[in-house]
């Protein structure tokens, strides 16, 4: 079995290995002494791996109820976790409980917050389903909701517990869930590894035989930067690069239609071409990143116009004052933090 230790203020392990969601109970006991465990898990999720997760839990003397949504970012409100707080009342889960987020990167963000806020912070599991959520979300306590003024605005640090992979779900993972997580897993190589980026190249890397290890390593790369960087003063906004402007593009497509790693795929492409423009990052950068995109059927070009994202990138977390902190790259694995005044975010992106 894979493991390593995420340290950050409470350690915890995550641990990859085929099969391993059968061993969930097994588990979670070492980590936590509770008798309730509450399963969230979305509509396309919960008939696929609920039992196998619930079965598990009750061999390890859990008393299991599930939570399901219907599986979408535009679940990803404040209503649906009314409704888990709701599930969690109803299922009496108390302090020494536990939730499980069995999903995406919705679900875990959105079980994740609710475990943070249910009785001032419950234990919660990690069990990620998407590549998206194992190389990205699974990891590093950002929990939270959207809102109609913008993605994510509502949230919590919370780290999980315990996040268990199981890369057998890649395998019966829809190609277009794959393709969705290879932007979170470009991003990664972009900001911090180029020799990712050039696996990535060459076309291998999210081969079948390759993922595994490249979700490894794109973990690896997070737990770094999470252990130095917890609450996202300085290094972890790095992890941000394409994300401002995806934001906004998933908010001007009321998070409907256009998925988050597209999303961040065009932000991506859309801030490199802007920043080797202004000659802040190298020239034949953005040439290189549109290439991957293409070969791994990502987005390269949106129609949402200019104002619309301009207004929405106003409302990113990002934004301190009337300053917008924009991920650049200096070269292909090399980010850097540019803090941009509001009033001139039209001239950077060449509006
Ligand atoms: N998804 C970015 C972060 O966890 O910081």
């Amino acid at each position: 079995m894979n493991q390593m230790t995420v340290h950050t203020a409470k350690p915890y392990d995550i641990l990859s290995e085929r099969g391993l969601l059968s061993q969930t109970g097994a588990l979670c006991r070492p980590v936590n002494g509770g008798r309730k465990a509450v399963i969230v898990a979305d509509s396309h999720v919960c008939p696929l791996y609920g039992d196998r997760a619930a079965r598990s839990l009750e061999a390890a003397d859990y008393t299991v109820s599930r939570f399901v949504f219907p599986a979408g970012e535009e679940s990803k409100r404040l209503s649906t976790v009314s409704d888990i707080y709701g599930a969690l009342a109803q299922a009496q889960l108390t302090r020494p409980d536990l939730l499980v987020a069995l999903g995406g990167g919705v679900t875990g963000d959105m079980c994740g917050f609710a475990a943070a806020t249910w009785l001032r912070g419950v234990d919660f599991v990690q069990i990620p389903t998407s590549l998206l959520a194992m190389v990205d979300s699974s990891v590093g306590g950002k929990t939270g909701v959207d809102i109609p003024e913008g993605k994510n605005l509502i949230g919590a640090f919370w780290q999980p517990r315990l996040v268990i992979v199981d890369p057998d779900v890649l395998d019966t993972l829809p190609p277009d869930f794959l393709t969705d997580g290879a932007g979170e897993v470009i991003k990664t190589a972009c900001i911090k590894d180029e020799a990712l980026f050039e696996r990535l190249e060459t076309g291998r890397a999210l081969d079948r035989d390759q993922l595994e290890e490249t979700v490894w390593r794109c973990i690896d790369i997070k737990r770094g930067v999470v252990e130095r960087d917890e609450r996202e003063t300085g290094e972890r906004k790095l992890l941000n690069f394409g994300h401002t402007l995806a934001h906004a593009l998933e908010r001007y497509y009321h998070y409907h239609t256009l998925t988050h790693g597209r999303a961040v795929a065009l932000g991506m492409l859309r801030i490199t071409r802007a920043a080797e423009q202004q000659g802040l990052t190298a020239a034949g950068t953005a040439a290189r990143l549109e290439k991957v995109l293409v070969r791994y059927g990502l987005p390269t070009d949106d129609p949402a116009p200019n104002a619309r994202l301009l207004e929405g990138m106003a409302m990113d977390k990002k934004r301190a004052g009337s300053q917008l902190d924009l991920v650049l790259l200096h070269v292909i694995g090399d980010a850097f933090v540019h803090r941009v005044p509001l009033q001139t975010l039209d001239r950077f992106f060449g509006d």
